[in-house]
């Protein structure tokens, strides 16, 4: 595997490819979830390049930008392992040359500004910038996100559609601890007790799941949920059911929903979703 150091080897590497790419796109301390996207991207291309780098840009104000685990060692052997063809790890330096002030910005409006964008403002204009440049520097013809940051997933696909990007996103299921715990970077923030409480989510998730028979149930069945939660010791973000195709307020005419949720543990922000036909 090789490992991409700088854009200058990134575009070398991509111009020697004469079959199809497929990106990977990563901030690295890779586990089951991120590998099972280099899987599926393995069956969507000839050859997978993933990059690894921390976006300053999508990190608020006191957010852990600083201690996100960086694991670069360890993650090349993962990805070796998996069967990677390359990884790319530009610098921050290299990325932002003009720093972060002065970088041109790819802002999705609307989406960007609920759920995890009301209360994380800029998150989702720093990965819809840094998302729009890795397609620029790595120029994938297809590349693979995870329905773990299932916002996140469609905040890019909006951004590839509305700026004609000839790239293919692609989704790809959210890979769980057998706890149910959706795997996260983030979960090595937590104590053995607390990795515990956090499968609390998905089970109050898969609660909703079974008891949303209409999109009228949604309100009382997630304030319950939340309740749970609180009740719990967890700080409750949102728990919402919305539309999956656009993220609006569910509604009997759609034909999937999507149950969210965001709530602390401690200091750590965790994240989940999951998906309920309406039938
Ligand atoms: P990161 O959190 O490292 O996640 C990289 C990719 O792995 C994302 O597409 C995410 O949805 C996916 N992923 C994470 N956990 C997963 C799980 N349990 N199952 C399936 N997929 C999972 O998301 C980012 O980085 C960044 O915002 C990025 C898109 C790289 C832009 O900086």
């Amino acid at each position: 595997m090789l490992v991409l150091k700088n854009l200058k080897s990134m575009r070398q590497w991509r111009s020697e490819q004469t079959t199809s790419v497929a990106l990977v796109p990563t901030m690295g301390n890779l586990h089951e979830g991120h590998l099972s996207l280099v899987k599926k991207a393995q069956t969507l291309a000839d050859k997978v390049v993933v990059s690894i780098f921390v976006n300053p840009m999508q990190f608020g104000a006191g957010e852990d930008l600083d201690s996100y685990p960086r694991t670069l060692e360890q993650d090349c052997r993962l990805l070796s392992d998996a069967g990677a063809h390359a990884v790319f790890t530009p610098t921050v330096d290299e990325v932002y040359p003009r720093g972060l002030e002065q970088q041109t910005r790819v802002e999705v409006p609307g989406i960007s500004d609920i759920l995890c964008g009301a209360s994380r403002p800029g998150h989702f204009t720093g990965v819809a910038t840094i998302v729009c440049k890795l397609f620029n520097m790595a120029q994938p013809d297809v590349a693979v996100f995870g329905e773990k940051d299932f916002q996140q997933l469609q905040v890019i696909r909006l951004m590839a559609s509305d700026l004609s990007l000839p790239v293919q996103v692609i989704g790809a299921p959210i890979q769980r601890e057998s706890s149910g715990l959706a795997m996260s970077s983030r979960n090595g923030y937590l104590s053995t007790s607390q990795r515990e409480q956090a499968s609390l989510i998905y089970q109050q998730l898969c609660w909703v799941k079974q008891h949303l028979s209409s999109a009228s149930k949604a309100t009382s069945l997630c304030r319950q949920a939340s309740q749970q939660l609180s009740q719990h010791g967890f700080a409750v973000d949102y728990f919402e059911v919305r539309n999956a195709k656009d993220l609006t307020p569910a509604s009997n005419d759609a034909t999937e929903w999507v149950v969210l949720a965001a709530a602390k543990l401690g200091s750590t922000r965790l994240i989940d979703n999951l998906r309920v036909a309406n039938q």
